[in-house]
């Protein structure tokens, strides 16, 4: 089975939404975030602050490019995974790729003061956040869909279990 990718920037949904995703399609659930900390061996944060942005990004690089060799899957990747262009790549090739796209104000409700993502730390966070969000934006679009990720999960899974299935019936139609 296809491998189905969420992209989006951070408080998007990605893991919420995956989780549902994968127990509806019966397929494996992964967080790009939780393999990155396990093979690091500490948490995110962590890994910023001894070893720097950079080494996180290559880390991250790794474990898509490696998930992207499966099938069945169903990828939570962390809101930076998608900018760098050889994890598009292999997402956009190996996975229906689905952009859980928001207004920046409502993701910053969800995510202001969240202690476990490093770039929201420190003075300006707001003016950072949302400068990397607009930066972000054309990139994430040229995902294979975009789904509106302001509603509730319950919601934006019922749109994606569609989309899946209407992708696998247009790849393999049935005869007769
Ligand atoms: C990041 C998003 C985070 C995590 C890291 C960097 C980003 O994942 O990968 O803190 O660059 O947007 P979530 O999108 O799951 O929060």
């Amino acid at each position: 089975m296809l491998n189905l990718a969420l992209v989006g920037f951070m408080g998007s949904g990605k893991s919420t939404v995956g989780k549902q995703l994968a127990e509806e399609l019966d397929l494996i659930y992964v967080d790009t975030d939780a393999l990155v900390e396990a093979k690091a061996g500490m948490p995110i944060p962590e890994i910023f602050a001894k070893q720097g942005e950079a080494a996180f990004r290559e880390l991250e690089r790794e474990v898509v490019l490696e998930l992207c060799r499966e099938t069945h899957l169903v990828m939570a990747t962390g809101g930076g995974a998608f900018i760098n262009p050889s994890v598009r790549e292999a997402l956009l090739r190996s996975s229906l790729v689905a952009y859980l796209d928001a207004p920046f104000e409502t993701l910053w409700e969800r995510i202001r003061g969240d202690a476990g993502r490093p770039l929201l730390s420190g003075e300006g966070a707001y003016d950072r956040a949302r400068a990397l969000y607009q930066s972000r934006l054309p990139i994430y679009r040229t995902a294979h869909v975009t789904v509106d990720a302001s509603r509730p999960a319950d919601e934006v899974v019922r749109e994606l279990l569609e989309v899946y299935h209407a992708h696998r019936r247009q790849a393999q139609p049935r005869l007769g």
